[in-house]
C-alpha cells in the first residue's frame, strides 16, 4: 500500500443517513436544476453533487464514455480537475466494461483498483460505488463513481446502490440530451467553417483568410459592446461571408488582371448567391451567417452592392464583417495585389469612416487596433515561396 503525504490526508466529519424526506428534497432540487440545464460541464457538475448527497459520500464523479478515442472523460470530479483514462481503467472502468454496478469496502484490496489517480490527486480512496448508466438506446454512456461513505460505518450500502442508480436514471436522459445539443452546436460551427474555407479556397485566399476574419469580427463585436454570445455567433457565422464564390466562374475569380464591367457584376452576385444558399436554413447560426453573405459588400454611404442599402439599413453583423475583411483583404497578398503596409491601411479606415464603414465601427477598429493585430499574428499564413 503507497504510504501518502500526512497532509492530504482529510478527517471529514461523520455524517447520519438521510432521511426518506431530506432524500426526496435532493432528488427534487436537482432534477428540477438539471432539466434546465444547457451547458455539458454544469449538468455533470450538478449530477455528481446529486449523487454524494444522496449517499454521504466525500467525492463523486461522473463520468463519460468517450468510444471515438477509448477513453473515459470527466469535466468535473470533487476536487479534481479534468481527467482521461483509458476505457478499461480503474474500477469505474471494470464497472463500465462489465455493465454491473460495483460496491467496494476497502479499494485497496482490489487489484482493479487504479492508485495511480489517488497518488496524484493526493488522496486516499477506501470505499467505492459505481453505477454505469445508459443512454435512449441501451448502449452504455458513462457511469456514477462515488468514494468514500462519510458515515461511521464507512462503506456503502446496496440503498445506496439503489438510490444512485435511481440518480443515474433521473439524469441521465438530461446529460443525453444535453450531450446531443452540443454535438449539434459543434457541428453546425464545423460545417460553417468548411464551408467558408471552401469559398475562399475557390478565390485563392490565403490559408487564414477565415480565421483572421472571424477573429477580427469577434473582437469588433465585443469592443462595439455586444454581449459574449452574440459576439462568439458572429465569429462563427463570418467565415461563410464568401461562400457564394463557389458559383463563380474561375475566368473570373482567378482573373490576375482587372475584372471587365461584365466580369465585376458577376463577382457581384457571390453575395446574392450567397445568401440564397443560406437563407432557407432554420437554424441561427446559418441565418445569421446569410445576413453576412448578403451584406458584406454593402456601403454605409449607399454605394455598395448588392442592394445599395444605407447606414443602418446594412445588417450590423454585415457591417462588422465588412470591416474585418477589408482590414485583412488589404494586409494580405493576393493575386492581383501586394499587402498594404499598415499605415497605409490605417489612413484608408480613416478616410472611409462614414463611407464604405460604419462610423462608429471604424472608431472601434482603432480603438481594438492593438487586439486586431494580435490575431493577424496568432493567425499568420505560413510563408510561400
Ligand atoms: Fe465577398
Ligand atoms: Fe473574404
Amino acid at each position: 500500500m503507497p504510504d501518502y503525504p500526512r497532509e492530504f490526508e482529510r478527517m471529514p466529519a461523520l455524517r447520519e443517513e438521510l432521511t426518506p424526506e431530506q432524500m426526496l428534497r435532493i432528488i427534487f432540487d436537482y432534477t428540477a436544476k438539471i432539466a434546465n440545464e444547457r451547458n455539458l460541464h454544469n449538468v455533470l457538475v450538478l449530477m455528481a453533487n446529486m449523487g454524494r448527497e444522496m449517499i454521504l459520500a466525500d467525492r463523486c464523479t461522473v463520468w463519460l464514455v468517450d468510444y471515438k478515442r477509448g477513453e473515459l472523460f470527466t469535466t468535473v470530479a470533487h476536487g479534481v480537475s479534468e481527467i482521461r483514462v483509458p476505457l478499461n481503467s480503474g474500477l469505474v472502468g471494470h464497472s463500465i466494461a462489465l455493465g454491473q454496478p460495483l460496491l467496494i469496502e476497502d479499494a485497496y484490496q482490489d487489484p482493479r483498483h487504479n492508485a495511480e489517480n489517488d497518488r496524484k490527486a493526493g488522496y486516499r480512496t477506501k470505499s467505492v460505488i459505481t453505477v454505469p448508466f445508459a443512454g435512449n438506446d441501451g448502449s452504455i454512456i458513462g457511469a456514477y463513481q462515488a468514494v468514500n461513505k462519510m458515515t461511521k460505518e464507512g462503506v456503502f450500502t446496496q440503498r445506496d446502490l439503489e438510490n444512485l442508480s435511481l440518480a443515474a436514471s433521473y439524469a441521465g436522459k438530461s446529460l443525453e440530451s444535453v450531450m446531443l445539443h452540443e454535438e449539434i452546436v459543434a457541428t453546425q460551427k464545423e460545417i460553417i467553417f468548411r464551408m467558408g474555407e471552401i469559398g475562399e479556397s475557390r478565390s485563392k485566399e490565403t490559408g487564414n483568410h477565415v480565421k483572421r476574419v472571424a477573429e477580427y469580427s469577434r473582437i469588433l463585436a465585443l469592443g462595439l459592446g455586444l454581449p459574449q454570445e452574440e459576439a462568439e455567433k458572429i465569429r462563427v457565422a463570418s467565415p461563410m461571408h464568401d461562400i457564394g464564390k463557389v458559383a463563380i466562374p474561375d475566368a473570373v475569380l482567378k482573373k490576375p488582371g482587372k475584372l471587365t464591367d461584365e466580369e465585376y457584376e458577376i463577382m457581384k452576385t457571390h453575395t446574392t448567391i450567397g445568401y440564397n444558399l443560406l437563407r432557407g436554413s432554420n437554424r441561427e447560426l446559418l441565418r445569421t451567417a446569410a445576413h453576412i453573405a448578403h451584406e458584406h459588400h454593402e456601403k454605409w454611404d449607399g454605394t455598395g452592392y448588392p442592394r445599395g442599402l444605407k447606414g443602418e439599413e446594412i445588417h450590423l453583423y454585415g457591417r462588422i464583417t465588412a470591416v474585418a475583411d477589408v482590414f485583412d483583404a488589404l494586409g494580405s497578398d493576393r493575386v492581383y495585389k501586394k499587402a498594404w503596409e499598415l499605415e497605409r491601411i490605417i489612413n484608408l479606415f480613416r478616410e472611409e469612416r462614414g463611407r464604405h464603414f460604419d462610423p462608429k465601427l471604424v472608431d472601434v477598429f482603432m480603438e481594438q487596433l492593438p487586439r486586431m493585430l494580435e490575431a493577424r499574428d496568432r493567425y499568420k499564413d505560413e510563408l510561400q515561396e
